[in-house]
């Protein structure tokens, strides 16, 4: 296995969990900065042109993991693999965002669901490629459901 590092940070509006939004309908519109390393700056070439961003990163306030646990959308347990919870075996967050600009090192963005100071692991362009139709929302849906919650 390989060891990571930061490529950069994020710049974050939430100094501690309980302010970001959570459960059934939250929405992410939360903006922020992911500050590069300047030894990785090379990398974002041609990032401009992209909308929107999967950014890899690391739950670094989190420890520990439950293989099976209750989500904030949910009051039905679900294995760790089928939910975005933070206790998880490895603490990989995954969060896509819609790139606003580019200045230098710093992109601003909006999307942030990450904690002032998280690591970034890696940031990779978003394309989906999944048609609306093919794509199934599990548990979620069944949730959505019976709290009469729009997706
Ligand atoms: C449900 S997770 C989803 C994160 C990401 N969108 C994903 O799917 O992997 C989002 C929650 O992670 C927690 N969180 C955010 N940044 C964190 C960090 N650096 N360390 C630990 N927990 C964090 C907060 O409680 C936040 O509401």
């Amino acid at each position: 296995m390989f060891s990571t590092q930061p490529i950069g940070y994020v710049r974050s509006p939430y100094k501690d969990t309980q302010k970001i939004p959570k459960g059934l309908g939250a929405k992410h519109e939360a903006e922020g900065f992911l500050e590069i390393r300047e030894e990785f700056e090379p990398g974002l070439t041609d990032i401009e042109g992209f909308s929107h961003l999967i950014v890899i990163w690391e739950f670094d306030r989190s420890e520990g993991f439950d293989l099976i646990g209750k989500p904030p959308s949910d009051d039905r347990p679900h294995g760790v693999f089928a939910t975005r919870s933070p206790r998880r075996p490895n603490p990989i967050g995954l969060t896509v965002v819609e790139l606003l600009r580019r200045e230098g090192l710093v992109l601003r963005v909006r999307g942030i669901d990450m904690l002032e100071g998280t690591p970034i692991l890696d940031i990779k362009p978003y394309l989906s490629n999944v048609p609306p139709e093919r794509l199934r929302r599990g548990w979620l849906a069944e949730a959505e459901g019976r709290a009469g919650a729009k997706p």
